[in-house]
């Protein structure tokens, strides 16, 4: 699988990907934000999945993760997710945070896989246009 840091060029894709995932999806300029930080990989050419983090001194923060549905329950999220991790721990991070909706079986499955645990719960987090808003579960894992 190729995995490679993200570009300019692969923005327009990126925005489509996005919104296959989430309720709200990223536009063109919150991804332009981050398409030039270390911490954007791309799986797939074409590409079929993205992982973002963002790092503040010795923590990181995964701000989100989305792999195409037709590509999903192939092992690319968590390669995404190992390979940034690896990243991240050779740039000094010690500890990675995230947050993940408490009914996003998937996402919290690969979390939990790639050794990540819940150290908190934040309620009614996630507005959702279709129901009730959602809980979001913090999630941690130690990398060094
Ligand atoms: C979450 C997501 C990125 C997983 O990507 P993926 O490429 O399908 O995941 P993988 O194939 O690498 O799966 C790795 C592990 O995650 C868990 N997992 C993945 N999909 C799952 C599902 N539908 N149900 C239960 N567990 C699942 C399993 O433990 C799996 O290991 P296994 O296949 O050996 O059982 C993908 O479902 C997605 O893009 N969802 C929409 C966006 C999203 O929710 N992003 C996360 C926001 S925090």
């Amino acid at each position: 699988m190729i995995l490679r840091a993200g570009i300019a060029a692969d923005i327009e894709a990126m925005v489509s990907l996005h919104a296959t995932g989430f309720e709200t999806g990223w536009g063109t300029p919150t991804l332009a934000e981050f398409v030039h930080s270390d911490f954007v990989i791309v799986a797939g050419e074409p590409i079929s999945g993205f992982i973002v983090a963002r790092k503040a001194l010795d923590e990181a923060e995964i701000i989100t993760l989305v792999v195409d549905p037709a590509a999903q329950r192939a092992g690319q999220g968590h390669a995404l997710l190992t390979h940034l991790m690896s990243k991240l721990l050779k740039a000094g991070v010690d500890r990675i945070f995230l947050e993940v909706a408490c009914d996003n079986v998937a996402a919290i499955g690969l979390y939990k896989t790639a050794g990540f645990s819940q150290i908190g719960l934040r309620k009614a987090y996630y507005q959702r246009a279709s129901g009730p808003a959602c809980d979001a579960l913090v999630m941690s894992k130690q990398v060094a």
